[in-house]
């Protein structure tokens, strides 16, 4: 299965670390590492790292759009890309060594107008994709119910849409319909249209979704809970093993990846999610920004298999 992922919004992700941060001194830090980052393009990396293939589609602007192409070039992974006027933004992240916190600097992206925004879907439509992803934030200037517009796109040429958004932005798609969403409690209560959601109210929530025809699947995550399974048969809990936790920043990404991997490999909605679960618990345990290893994957999802019955939450009432 040909699979795209489509980042509106990217950026050059620059590191470093300083022993502690301090106002008004000079803080010498360690060099610089450079990372591509943004929604799709974590997807994309995480796809990759489990074997598999995608082309990455985003607008480039300037230097950076450029450092940001060959990154991802070296690390085996296709991009189609157009050109932006203006810079790609840059986030910038300092790790405190005395306290490995890291402190992470994100900068708006650059303007886009909806018509540049078209190019990316020409892009894409060149690609034929039986699967596209679409993470991350809209870049200023893109109406807020710009995914809406990508989701109409995606059944025009017969794509199966998956969206990992927050907000607006994930509401407007929703209600275009799309194939399956990955909100966490805090997104899927948005979805509802309230403010918080309890727990013994998750599995209805996520199944009056997808019975108003807003998508097919549903996987809510749930941090150090795993996740939960919705689909028009009902819900399954798919249990998180309990790891050495270093950072959770890019979890979401890391288990969308494991789900799209699946997807394209033709697995079963539940494998799907389980295979998510350990691709987002495997990057819990790597620090920084770092996604996972995929040996890590595989040892939890031997666990999922062997042990997920025992803990599998059954009734959330
Ligand atoms: N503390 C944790 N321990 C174990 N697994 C975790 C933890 N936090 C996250 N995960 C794993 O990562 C998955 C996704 O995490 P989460 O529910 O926090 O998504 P998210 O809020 O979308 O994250 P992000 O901020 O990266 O977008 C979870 O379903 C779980 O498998
Ligand atoms: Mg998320």
């Amino acid at each position: 299965m040909k699979t795209v992922t489509l980042t509106l919004n990217p950026a050059l992700d620059k590191s470093t670390a300083v022993d502690r941060i301090t106002p008004e001194q000079k803080l010498r830090c360690s060099s610089l590492q450079l990372d591509a980052g943004g929604g799709g393009i974590n997807v994309s990396k995480g796809i990759r790292k489990l074997g598999g293939a995608s082309t990455a589609v985003f607008p480039a602007g300037g230097h950076n759009g450029r450092r940001l192409q060959e990154l991802l070039t070296n690390a085996g992974i296709s991009t189609s890309t157009f050109e932006l006027a203006g810079e790609t933004r840059e986030n910038f992240s300092v790790t405190e060594s005395a306290t490995n916190l890291q402190y992470r600097f994100t900068l708006p992206g650059v303007e886009m107008r909806t018509e540049e925004a078209e190019h990316c879907l020409q892009l894409i439509r060149e690609l034929q994709p039986d699967l596209l992803v679409a993470s991350g934030s809209l870049p200023p200037g893109l109406p807020v119910t710009y995914y809406e517009q990508v989701a109409a796109f995606a059944k025009q040429i017969g794509a199966r849409f998956v969206l990992d958004t927050s907000g607006p932005a994930l509401q407007a798609a929703a209600d275009e319909g799309l194939y399956l969403l990955k909100p966490n409690l805090a997104e899927l209560s948005a979805l509802a249209g309230v403010d918080k959601l309890e727990m013994n109210q998750v599995d209805d929530a996520a199944l009056d979704i997808i019975h108003q025809g807003k998508c097919e699947l549903v996987v809510v995550s749930l941090g150090p809970q795993g996740a939960l399974l919705v689909t028009r048969d009902g819900f399954e809990h798919i249990p998180a093993p309990t790891v050495r936790k270093k950072s959770t920043v890019g979890a979401g990404d890391s288990m969308v990846a494991g789900m799209i991997w699946a997807l394209a490999q033709g697995k079963s909605p539940r494998e799907m999610a389980q295979i998510g679960v350990a691709c987002g618990t495997a990057a819990t345990m790597n620090p920084g920004t770092e996604l996972f290893d995929p040996e890590d994957v595989w040892r939890l999802k031997t666990w999922i298999d062997t042990y997920g019955e025992r803990y599998r939450i059954t009734d959330f009432d």
